[in-house]
């Protein structure tokens, strides 16, 4: 196997700075140590969940793109119309080169986002929702770019659940900003190299 970064580098960044530069650093080396050694799957595993809920056109938002891999996931079972949004540029030209994004954009995850109101049908995110990464506020913007109807579907770190996003989910359930669809059953994400690491699918429909 190729020398891996540790993962707590990311996990544990002080900063976004920090966490944009420890992504740019790894963008060329990302996709063959989580997906091709570490066996990571989440990406997958949403676009497939959504796959029957949403035409082929739908115009969806990756968020937290990083290298693309739910870009590729998407088109790979028919999606056309995705955008790709992430902090890190060094993440995002490796999905650029990638050619299955409609539009590339850098945008921070719990700070106001560069896209119109109810400009999508679905958000999209694998992997962003976890310790040391995108925070609970960022679920305001989410829901803002999604048209009401439209959902929203993501992987939550679940062994190590990052604090304050279950009781975010239920106020905003709560105020009647979206509901449930669906929470996932807990399943090991990088079965061959975190083998401890655990994620859930999360999908909300907004209103
Ligand atoms: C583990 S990678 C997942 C990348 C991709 N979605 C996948 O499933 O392979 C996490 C990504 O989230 C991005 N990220 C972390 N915090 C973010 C934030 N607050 N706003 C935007 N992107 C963020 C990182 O730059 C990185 O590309």
């Amino acid at each position: 196997m190729a020398d891996h970064l540790d993962l707590e580098k990311v996990y544990r960044a002080g900063n976004l700075d920090e966490l944009r530069k420890a992504y740019d650093d790894w963008a060329t080396s990302y996709d063959q140590q989580i997906v091709g050694d570490y066996g990571y799957r989440g990406h997958e595993l949403i676009v497939a969940r959504v796959r029957d809920l949403l035409a082929d056109d739908a115009a969806i938002l990756d968020a937290g793109a990083g290298s693309g891999t739910v870009g590729m996931a998407a088109k790979a079972h028919g999606f056309t119309c995705v955008d790709a949004m992430d902090l890190s540029l060094g993440m995002l030209e490796i999905a650029r080169e990638k050619g299955v994004y409609r539009d590339v954009r850098v945008g921070v995850l719990g700070e106001p986002l560069d896209y119109a109101d109810d400009s999508y049908d679905a958000v999209l995110s694998s992997g962003v929702f976890t310790p040391g990464h995108a925070p609970p506020s960022s679920f305001a913007e989410l829901i803002r770019v999604v048209k009401p109807g439209g959902l929203i579907c993501f992987t939550l770190r679940d062994d190590e659940r990052p604090p304050g996003f279950v009781e975010l989910f239920d106020a905003l359930i709560a105020e009647g900003r979206w509901e449930l669809v669906e929470k996932g059953a807990p399943f090991f994400s990088m079965p061959d190299g975190e083998p401890e690491v655990q994620h859930r699918i999360w999908l909300f429909r907004v209103v």
